[in-house]
């Protein structure tokens, strides 16, 4: 990544495209005040990667790596609040995450317990509305509890969602999906050319809820991992090297700066925009 002292340049960073202008001070949250709101993100996607080499860079077990990351989630939750955002989408926990070691899916559900019980107050206070998506039901039974009552608590916040993707995978979104809309055609509910992209949507865990705008994957890998597959089709991608644990408010407003530099042409050309 190439530095300079004017400010401006034209660069590649893992978190941009061929050509983005690149500024070299970290925007803050003032610099979204009063200007342009429109053309922040209305749906940020996280991928929160890096926790275990987050804890073996600081000698540390990989539990720590997730405290940590959870303090992160804290920090991304009161800013996207704070910056206007109103719909934040965390993968939290994949169903491929099943297979780590038992310790650490016990500590990971533990972490999230923990986080349910001091933040409902706050997400209510700050009008958060706490939603899931995923196979919420393999959750075991006191994870399942608190978050019902986390969304119990916070069921009227208007001011924003936070979607904790849990158990979470796209393959098997689609697939219920598409099991649900077969068994409606066999019942004579549906016939199958009933089936419009917008049918399908309604069928997804996210219906009602806007595609992703902005997806941020931190630590360095360039993948979206079996996430919101369907959902993101036409999201900006911003990648970092960050690793989750050391992602904050600078770093947030850095993805975000990109993405506002971006042209969503959602297939036209330009002209046409
Ligand atoms: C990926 O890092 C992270 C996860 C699988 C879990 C994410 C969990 C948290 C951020 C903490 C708790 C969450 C909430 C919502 C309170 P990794 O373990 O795959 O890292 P590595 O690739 O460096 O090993």
């Amino acid at each position: 990544m190439k530095e300079s002292r004017q400010g401006w340049e034209i660069a590649i960073t893992p978190g941009m495209c061929y050509g983005q202008k690149k500024r070299k001070t970290s925007p803050t949250v003032s610099d979204f005040n009063g200007i342009d709101r429109e053309n922040l993100p209305r749906h940020i996607a996280v991928i929160m990667d890096g926790n275990g080499r987050w804890a073996k860079k600081h000698a540390l077990g990989r539990i720590a790596g997730h405290r940590k990351g959870a303090e992160a989630v804290r920090t991304t939750v009161r800013t996207c609040r704070e910056i206007g955002i109103q719909y934040l989408t965390l993968y939290a926990f994949s169903v491929e995450n099943w297979m780590r070691p038992a310790r650490e899916v016990s500590a990971l559900m533990d972490l999230l317990i923990d986080y349910l019980q001091s933040e409902a107050r706050e997400l209510r206070e700050r009008g958060i509305r706490l939603q899931t998506i995923g196979n919420t039901a393999a959750l075991r039974e006191p994870v399942q509890r608190f978050l019902r009552e986390t969304m119990e608590e916070t069921k009227e916040g208007r001011d924003m969602v936070l979607i904790l993707a849990l158990s979470y995978g796209g393959r098997d979104e689609i697939l219920q999906a598409a099991r649900a809309l077969a068994a409606k055609c066999s019942a004579g509910l549906l016939p199958p050319e009933g089936i419009s992209k917008e049918v399908f949507e309604e069928h997804l865990q996210t219906a009602g809820v806007p595609d992703p705008d902005l997806l941020i994957r931190t630590s360095g890998e360039f993948r979206i991992s079996n996430f919101l597959l369907w959902q993101m089709a036409y999201t900006e991608f911003f990648f970092t090297d960050v690793l989750w644990p050391d992602f904050d408010r600078a770093e947030l407003l850095r993805a975000i700066a990109a993405y506002r530099q971006r042209e969503r042409r959602f297939g036209l050309t330009s002209e046409q925009l």
